[in-house]
């Protein structure tokens, strides 16, 4: 399973590389917004720091005008991937990304039939909203177990992208399920490491140490 990390905050993203398990970086415009830079500066940053696929979020609503943002955000690296919102014009603009070679994240996805759509019209990746869905009383899980369960009904390479994950239990179910990816914030990285019998053992190690003679 990869291992994204949902944020545009270099320093978060560069604490996480450096635990080494991290296979690519998501954005959207909310978390660009957040850092206060230039989208364009933000993304060239992250990409130095990190060789895997990094999203990057288109803002037009229309298709061609994603295709225009699309084609630029594309031609800044080779490990970009233009993040694309899942509405009839952002799967006409999947359909010819797949068709220019773009790898596209098609995003804001949140039921089974909507991620069916977006692996015929081409995507690399699709990102349903765990969170979000269960924020609304939905059930986000069981959304991806449906998608996993199409994809391999019908043999589509789309890569299933877990995303708006809040805590270690997605990333358990997702993990089950065979999801390819989950993206998650730092905090929910670093919450994986812990286990209190993890920290109650290091801390006995530690004292015991101390009656070692040296
Ligand atoms: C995914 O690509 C999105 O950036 C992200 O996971 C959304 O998460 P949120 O619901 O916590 O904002």
């Amino acid at each position: 399973m990869k291992f994204f990390i949902d944020t545009a905050d270099i320093n978060d993203i560069k604490e996480a590389t450096a635990m080494g398990i991290i296979d690519g970086v998501t954005t959207n415009p909310s978390l660009v917004a957040k850092v206060g830079r230039s989208f364009r500066e933000v993304l060239l940053e992250i990409c130095d720091v990190v060789d895997g696929p990094v999203s990057a979020e288109v803002v037009s609503e229309t298709a061609e005008g994603m295709m225009k943002e699309a084609r630029e955000l594309a031609a800044l690296r080779d490990n970009i991937v233009v993040k694309i919102p899942l509405i009839a014009e952002g799967l006409k603009a999947t359909r010819m990304c797949s068709e220019e070679g773009i790898k596209t994240n098609v995003t804001l996805c949140f039921s089974a039939t909507q991620a069916l759509l977006a692996a015929k019209a081409g995507a690399t990746y699709i990102s349903p909203f765990v969170g979000r869905l269960d924020d609304q009383s939905g059930d986000g899980m069981a959304m991806v177990a449906d998608i996993c369960d199409i994809y391999e009904n019908y043999g589509f390479t789309t890569e299933v992208l877990v995303a708006s994950v809040r805590h270690p239990m997605h990333v358990l179910e997702a993990a089950k399920m065979g999801a390819h990816v989950a993206t998650c914030p730092l905090s929910v990285l670093l919450q994986l490491t812990k286990h209190p019998l993890t920290e109650s053992g290091l801390a006995k190690f530690l004292k015991d140490w101390e009656k070692v003679p040296k």
